[in-house]
Formats: C-alpha cells, structure tokens, sequence
C-alpha cells in the first residue's frame, strides 16, 4: 500500500533532512572508526595517512562546533557550563593535534599522542551525545536549518576555504606533511 507514495516523492529528494545532531553524531562515528582503524593497522604509512585524516576532520569539526553548533545553543540549553567546558576540551584537543601534526610519525611520542587523542576525543563525544545533545533536543531550535549551516560550512572548509582561524594552516601543514612523506 505505501509503495504508491513513490512517485510523487521526487521533489524532497533536493531537501533531505539535515539535523544538525545526526550530522555531528555522524562526524563522531567516522572518527571513532578512524581511530579503530589506526589502532588496528601495523603499516607505518597508512597509520601516517589515517592520523592526518583524524587531524583534518576534527579540526573540521570542532571548527563548525566552535563557530555555528556552540553558540546557537548555548542560551537556549538549561546547563550553559557544558558549552564552556566543551570549548576548553576542544582546546587540549586542538594542542594534540598541532603535535600530532609538527612532528610526524618520526616523532617518539607520536603514536602515543594519536592514541591519547583518541581516548579524549571518545571522552568529548560521551559528553556531547549523552549530556548536551539531550539538552538541545529539549530547545526550540530548528536543528534541520542548523545542519544545513554546519553542513554548508563543512564543505567550504572541506573545500579549502578555512582561511580564517585553525582550518587553514592545519591545511598547510597537513598538505606539507604529504609532501614531506612522498620525499622520504
Ligand atoms: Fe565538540
Ligand atoms: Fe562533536
């Protein structure tokens, strides 16, 4: 009986639905499996390519916490200190992640450093999905047409296009630090 609806759907296929708690629960998923996959593999060069990955989606995706998800609930939710915690986790997230990225897999302490971001980071997600997004779930707020801003600056930082702040030199560096491996 409901296959009948079919046809005439086409039209919502431009609009899908983007709440802005999937898309960041999605984005915590895909670093929890890259820091899986890290732990698992024994090659030195692709732990070196999945930590550079790590690198660019959190940096990313603190990067739209920090600049669109952070403030638009921050008023709105009942404990605003979650908000300012989670703004200082991320600043320890982002000095692990600057050492990841200076020193390589050379450096002694590397695997390690990936290892214990990855613990801090699965910390972070636990407190964003268990106390904050519940709070946020409980607010008025339009979390579709705020998904659709995180998902829109995503792509342009994707893109290349986060001059401003953290996302544009962790480009640089991280461009270079391709380029570095590809000589040795
Ligand atoms: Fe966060
Ligand atoms: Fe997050």
């Amino acid at each position: 009986m409901a296959a009948k609806k079919k046809s005439s759907g086409s039209k919502s296929a431009s609009r899908r639905s983007t709440n802005a708690l999937t898309l960041l629960k999605q984005d915590h998923d895909m670093v929890k499996e890259l820091f899986e996959k890290f732990e698992k593999t024994r090659s030195e060069d692709k732990k070196a390519q999945i930590a550079e990955q790590i690198c660019t989606e959190l940096t990313i995706h603190a990067q739209i916490e920090e600049e669109i998800f952070y403030p638009a609930v921050r008023e709105e939710i009942r404990e605003e200190d979650l908000i300012d915690e989670a703004t200082v986790e991320h600043q320890s997230a982002k000095d692990l992640i600057a050492q990841i990225e200076e020193e390589g897999p050379e450096g002694e302490l590397w695997e390690a450093k990936v290892k214990v971001l990855g613990e801090y980071i699965n910390h972070h997600v636990k407190e964003e999905q268990n106390e904050l997004f519940p709070q946020v779930r409980k607010t008025k707020i339009d979390l579709d047409e705020l998904g659709q801003q995180l998902e829109a600056r995503k792509m342009e930082l994707k893109e290349g296009g986060g001059e401003s702040g953290s996302g544009g030199s962790l480009q640089g560096s991280s461009r270079s630090r391709s380029r570095m491996k590809e000589s040795v």
